[in-house]
């Protein structure tokens, strides 16, 4: 059944877990999740960016969706729009279909992205349409890009309830020390959240947080993709513990992509090493979606999101 995030971040906020929010590109990793919701009683967000939507074209993907939606309505889905550049692609995505949009203003000065975020919020609001918004940047490493560390990117928590009160945006996306990619901390350096900021935004926005770049970067898949020919070294992302403990502070949707890429590669790699003969691509992709089922299974008990239907 497809619906929007309100009540599910509601139920969330309250029993202090968070949903999972995976970007979904194929048909494969769409079931991969699914299934992987239905074994755990899981609602969902799936969430599309704009390549994915230039990869497999926005009507391919509602589809695919909406597909979900029929062959699963035991489970709540959220349709969602991941990191919406502008207003253009927020209203072409409320009017087809989707059930929730971020508009990504971060990259603006502040009152712009107030703006900006606004401006989306009235036209989504009066057609039953939620919005995410984002104050702050992500910081970190992400291909070989050294994004200098620094509070200044951190999410003030006074700038963010001024934010929330000026756009009337339905969650916030806060920058806490987590990135976008594999490469999210140093090998040699603790990662580590900022949860007291956290807490503190938390308090005052009262709405929903989502973090960003949340993928663990999981270092088995990380090492089978190594051992089958790959290259992906140095990589370290969010440890598990502390998704698990964002939800005690304020935080209600958790993004994963870095993780879904990482286990279908893995997957891929290893089925077309042992299987040299074969040219039957549903073996591969086959395995890639399994992998992408096992995966969810697992961050869903992270999350603390099973059984949550
Ligand atoms: O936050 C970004 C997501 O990982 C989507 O990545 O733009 O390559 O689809 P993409
Ligand atoms: P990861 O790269 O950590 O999976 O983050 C994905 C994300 O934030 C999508 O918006
Ligand atoms: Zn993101």
């Amino acid at each position: 059944m497809l619906t929007t995030s309100t009540e599910l971040f509601a139920k969330a906020l309250a029993e202090k877990y968070a949903l999972g929010a995976f970007n979904v590109n194929n048909l494969e990793i769409i079931q991969g999740i699914m299934e992987g919701c239905r074994a755990k009683n899981a609602p969902v967000i799936l969430q599309v960016s704009a390549g994915a939507r230039q990869y497999a074209g926005p009507v391919f993907l509602r589809k695919l969706i909406e597909g979900a939606a029929e062959i699963y309505p035991e489970i709540p889905v959220v349709f969602h729009l991941d990191h919406g550049e502008d207003f253009e692609i927020c209203k072409d995505c409320i009017d087809n279909g989707f059930t929730s949009v971020m508009i990504d203003g971060s990259k603006h000065p502040f009152e712009e992205n107030i703006e900006l975020t606004k401006k989306v919020v009235d036209y989504a609001h009066a057609k039953g349409v939620v919005v995410e918004g984002e104050l702050g940047k992500l910081e970190g490493i992400e291909d070989d890009v050294k994004v200098a560390s620094g509070e200044g990117s951190y999410t003030d928590p006074d700038q963010a309830a001024e934010f929330v009160e000026k756009t009337g945006v339905d969650s916030l996306a806060v920058a806490i020390g987590t990135s976008h990619g594999a490469y999210k901390f140093p090998p040699e350096v603790e990662a580590k959240l900022d949860f007291e900021r956290c807490q503190k935004i938390s308090e005052l926005v009262k709405i929903p947080l989502v973090l960003h770049g949340a993928s663990s970067v999981l270092q088995d898949f990380v090492a089978e993709i190594n051992e089958f020919g790959g290259k992906v070294e140095n990589s370290k992302g969010v440890p598990e513990e502390a998704i698990t403990e964002a939800s005690k502070y304020g935080v209600a949707k958790v993004n994963i992509d870095t993780d879904i890429r990482l286990g279908m590669t893995a997957a891929m790699r290893k089925n077309l090493a042992e299987m040299p003969d074969n040219f039957d691509v549903r073996k591969p992709l086959g395995a890639a979606r399994d992998a992408v089922q096992k995966m969810v299974e697992h961050k869903i008990d992270i999350l603390g999101c099973a059984g949550k239907i």
